[in-house]
């Protein structure tokens, strides 16, 4: 089934894309079909998981319980804008250092999740870093590597932010 079509303007990772997209189409959707940014996860596709989250105005979300229209006019950012192979984010750094990762699924939304922690409580201690956490699923880890990950990039930051 198709609906009308409505015509949206979104930034995503600073770059402006203007698309004709269906009303029930998913930002989740949207990302990787429409833009082939496939870095965001499709898990439970029903708001449990955390495997599609991205930053919607600087807040972490999940891209599958948004609808692509409810964008317009929005910014997104998702893990492609984080870094690259040859220059990883600070972030990114850290979980490659503390192993904070297995098969990978669930590092996309993690990262996210992550980001927008840290930048809300840049001195978060284990117990609010579990937290933050506790909305991504990881069925890996144990968690524990993705803790300490988030551990070192906190003081990793705060050095930075001290020498300036
Ligand atoms: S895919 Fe969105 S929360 Fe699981
Ligand atoms: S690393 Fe496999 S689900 Fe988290």
């Amino acid at each position: 089934m198709s609906g009308k079509l409505h015509t949206i303007r979104v930034t995503v990772n600073g770059t402006v894309y203007e698309r004709a997209v269906e009303p029930r189409l998913l930002l989740l959707d949207f990302l990787r079909t429409s833009l082939g940014l496939t870095g965001t996860h499709a898990g439970c596709e029903h708001g449990v998981c955390g495997a599609c989250t991205v930053l919607i105005d600087g807040h972490s979300a999940r891209a599958c319980l948004f609808f692509a229209v409810q964008a317009n006019g929005l910014s997104i950012e998702t893990v492609e804008g984080l870094g690259t192979q040859e220059s990883l984010s600070l972030l990114q750094e850290a979980f490659h250092e503390h192993h904070a990762l297995q098969c990978g699924f669930c590092t996309p939304g993690m990262l996210m999740t992550c980001v927008d922690l840290i930048k809300k409580y840049p001195l978060a201690d284990d117990d609010e870093i579990r937290d933050g956490l506790s909305g991504n699923l990881c069925r890996c880890t144990g968690y524990e590597h993705i803790v300490r990950a988030v551990r070192a990039a906190i003081s990793k930051t705060a050095r930075r932010e001290a020498s300036k």
